[in-house]
């Protein structure tokens, strides 16, 4: 194709050509095809002149190179499964079955999914709390430099930048430990493609999600690779294992255009996006009650954080009486705005360089007028029914869970926050507690137990327990003492219950 050709006007051109379908997809680009009907014009499959991507030599190879040439990596995938595809198909690929590798406690679920699927042994750096946030920290350097030498089997370090809440860590200053010994850092940056692989400097493999902060349809990502630690061969089997065999053209289109439109506005917009997050850090600034995450103030506490994306605002609601659940509540029934997500202590609101300026202006008025309310409230006196105690409210709300839970008395003291500090010991693999025999079991009855399944704790957003490790009671009273502080704990039957191990088989990996 002509290099100024998109892959979107191929297909549109391709569509009015009148050629007749004898291939799939099935709905045969026909207008009667139902009420998704408008979608399936440009909707085809692996024809003449359209390429493969996963032997990609024409039109597909030129749209990654593209995406390549503005990322500015040695090699770029695109990715039809997300980012969970790319980090599924890097981790696998980084080590053989049995091996070993390490990883930040709070990375995304797929990262243990592959260390799951290879039988991977897993060592763990656990990231420190912001605790004016209660938000993960970032990845400290020397802290991985030092879990390598304690650990020299690992194979590959993986960790998360920037992190769901925007907190990024000095990937380069990793990269450089990991690669003195001679190791593979992958860094799951799912949630920076618009920060570009500044922010990704150094590492062998870096996923972003061209769908998270950039304009390009749900599902797509791009992996880029640099260097010659991790196998490209391998890499792209795996990348095929994971990913369909028929990835969708409309998902590729959408890539190639969101790269097109980088290169045309990005410069421009990107200005426009700084500019606008200035403008509502002017008008947020004094806010009484509620705060804005700002990185001065976590840089203060000595973080492992090395910068903060401008557009994830993180919304603190902590000790203003209200949850961030509350906020977002609020911020949708009386103002219109849906934030990207809620937890106990804050919400976030994810921005982009595609907001308008109204959208900007009604999030900052809308967080004016909480504040005021708040301030109204307390000047008064009165405590709304919404703000009374966090814990009381979520203990009569979530019923089950925290009534079984709350059976189980603390014994520790300890704050919450510590719960996610201690890593319990793993007597098992992921993969060999997966494969095992399993029963449930009330929460206060699994001291001694190995948990089966994945206990999280939000925020911060990390596991308590992943499956194959032992659950000890202070570990079990630590989920108690989080949920009756208003944290969220995932992994519990609704009645309280948790799955445990009954018995390893015998021969899992031995065929
Ligand atoms: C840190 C992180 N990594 C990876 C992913 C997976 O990304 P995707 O939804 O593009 O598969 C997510 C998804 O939310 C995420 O938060």
């Amino acid at each position: 194709m002509s290099a100024d050709r998109s892959l979107y006007q191929a297909l549109r051109e391709y569509a009015a050509g009148g050629v007749y379908p004898c291939h799939m997809p099935g709905h045969k680009r026909n207008p009667a095809a139902g009420e998704m009907a408008a979608f399936f014009d440009i909707d085809i499959t692996e024809i003449e002149g359209f390429d493969n991507l996963h032997h990609a030599e024409g039109i597909l190879k030129e749209a990654q190179e593209r995406a390549n040439r503005l990322y500015g990596a040695e090699e770029t995938f695109f990715l039809v499964n997300g980012s969970t595809g790319g980090i599924l198909a890097a981790v696998m690929a980084a080590a053989r079955p049995g091996e070993e590798i390490l990883i930040a406690r709070n990375c995304h679920r797929s990262v243990y999914h592959a260390a799951l699927m290879q039988n991977f042994k897993v060592h763990y750096y656990q990231p420190k709390l912001i605790e004016e946030y209660d938000i993960c920290d970032g990845v400290n350097a020397e802290e991985i430099g030092r879990l390598l030498d304690e650990h020299p089997a690992v194979k590959a370090v993986v960790i998360t930048s920037p992190t769901y809440e925007g907190i990024l860590s000095d990937v380069a200053g990793i990269a450089a430990e990991v690669h003195a010994r001679d190791k593979i850092l992958i860094v799951d940056a799912a949630h920076g493609a618009h920060l570009g692989l500044l922010a990704g400097i150094g590492a062998d493999l870096v996923i972003h999600s061209l769908h998270k902060t950039l304009p390009s349809p749900t599902q797509t990502a791009l992996l880029h690779v640099n260097g010659r630690r991790a196998d490209r061969d391998r890499l792209r089997c795996y990348l095929a294992m994971v990913q369909s065999s028929s990835p969708s053209y409309i998902l590729m289109a959408g890539m190639d255009a969101c790269v097109r439109f980088l290169e045309k506005e990005g410069q421009e917009r990107f200005a426009f996006f700084r500019e606008q997050r200035e403008m509502f850090h002017q008008k947020t600034k004094n806010l009484r009650h509620i705060r804005i995450g700002e990185m001065t103030e976590v840089s203060q506490k000595k973080a492992a954080s090395v910068g903060w994306d401008i557009g994830k605002i993180l919304i603190s609601v902590k000790d203003t009486g209200m949850t961030g659940k509350q906020l977002a509540d609020e911020l949708r029934d009386v103002y219109q705005i849906e934030l990207e997500m809620a937890a106990a202590t804050y919400g976030l609101a994810l921005m982009t360089f595609m907001d308008t300026a109204e959208g900007w202006q009604r999030l900052a008025d809308a967080l004016l007028r909480i504040d005021d309310r708040i301030e109204k409230e307390r000047g008064g006196g009165q405590m709304r029914q919404a703000t009374r105690n966090v814990a009381d409210r979520l203990q009569q709300e979530s019923g089950a869970v925290n009534a079984a839970v709350l059976r189980s008395e603390s014994k520790t003291g300890k704050d919450a926050a510590y719960a996610a500090a201690d890593i319990p010991e793993a007597v098992m693999t992921l993969a060999q507690a997966f494969h095992s025999e399993q029963e449930e079991v009330l929460l206060q009855e699994a001291a001694g137990r190995v948990s089966a399944d994945f206990i999280n704790l939000y925020p911060p957003g990390i596991p308590l327990a992943a499956p194959g490790e032992r659950l000890t009671r202070e570990l079990l009273d630590g989920i108690a003492e989080s949920m009756r502080k208003g944290f969220t704990v995932q992994g519990l039957s609704p009645a309280g219950r948790i799955r445990v191990v009954v018995e390893i088989p015998e021969k899992i990996w031995h065929y």
